[in-house]
């Protein structure tokens, strides 16, 4: 059974079929991708998987359990958390109380330990007291991924993470990720910067209007005929 599992996931929206019936799989201590050309589908499906969007048919298990129906905040406590396309901050406050206030609605034993632990592990101790909406957008990506991890998920949803990173942020990212996944937590990574992708994924799923057309390891990604055709738009 995998810690994740997305079952004939449909999402229509009017006429448009914004996901077409996907199959999809994340296993703990992975990182596994979810790529596609834009309006692939991709933040539809997490909205799917975090409770944000009902389906119009399908299922999502989590170890096994149907949460299809579950409301977000239940979700959040069978251990999935994730960040948003569009940085979703509390602009006013400062770092330290993102990631506090994330910590403090978990009820983590020990909140103090908590935030100075994962403010570390992101690489943001020196900017804890900053305000957040003063922040530029790598640093504040950063933010939100501590901001996930101070509910302490198994299962965390990355939603473009790198965009408007530098190339040693980008860089840092993904030596984060993997050190996530080497903790055993799973990570689901939607992402464009294929590099990060290629470099930092055990398995990647390739999402074209609303369908999986490639799963597969990196290399396998890189060297499908289906894929290219689908990100180089020939035929
Ligand atoms: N709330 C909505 N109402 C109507 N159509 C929507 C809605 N949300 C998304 N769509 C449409 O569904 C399709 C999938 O969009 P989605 O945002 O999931 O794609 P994406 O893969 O995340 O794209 P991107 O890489 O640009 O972020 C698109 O055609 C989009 O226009
Ligand atoms: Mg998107």
């Amino acid at each position: 059974m995998s810690l994740l599992e997305v079952r004939g996931v449909m999402v229509r929206f009017g006429g448009v079929m914004a996901v077409g019936g996907v199959d999809l799989d994340a296993e703990v201590g992975q990182v596994t991708g979810l790529i596609g050309p834009n309006g692939a589908g991709k933040t539809t499906l997490f909205n799917v998987i975090s409770g944000m969007q009902e389906p119009t048919a399908g299922q999502v298990f989590v170890s096994g359990v149907d949460i299809t129906r579950e409301a977000p905040h239940r979700r959040a406590k069978r251990g999935l958390a994730r960040t948003f396309q569009r940085l979703e901050l509390f602009s006013s406050l400062t770092v330290r109380d993102n990631v506090r206030v994330a910590a403090e609605l978990a009820a983590v034993p020990d909140v103090d330990g908590t935030v100075d632990t994962l403010l570390d592990k992101v690489g943001l101790s020196h900017l804890a007291a900053s305000v957040a909406g003063d922040l530029p957008t790598g640093s504040a990506r950063l933010v939100e991924i501590a901001r996930a991890l101070a509910t302490m998920p198994r299962l965390l949803l990355l939603d473009e993470p790198a965009s408007g990173l530098d190339d040693s942020e980008t860089e840092r990212l993904g030596g984060l990720l993997r050190e996530l996944a080497a903790d055993g937590l799973g990570v689901l990574l939607v992402e464009h910067d294929m590099d990060l992708v290629m470099h930092v994924c055990d398995r990647i799923h390739v999402l074209d209007l609303g369908n999986i057309i490639a799963v597969g390891t990196p290399n396998e990604i890189q060297h499908d005929d289906a894929v290219l055709q689908a990100y180089l738009g020939t035929s």
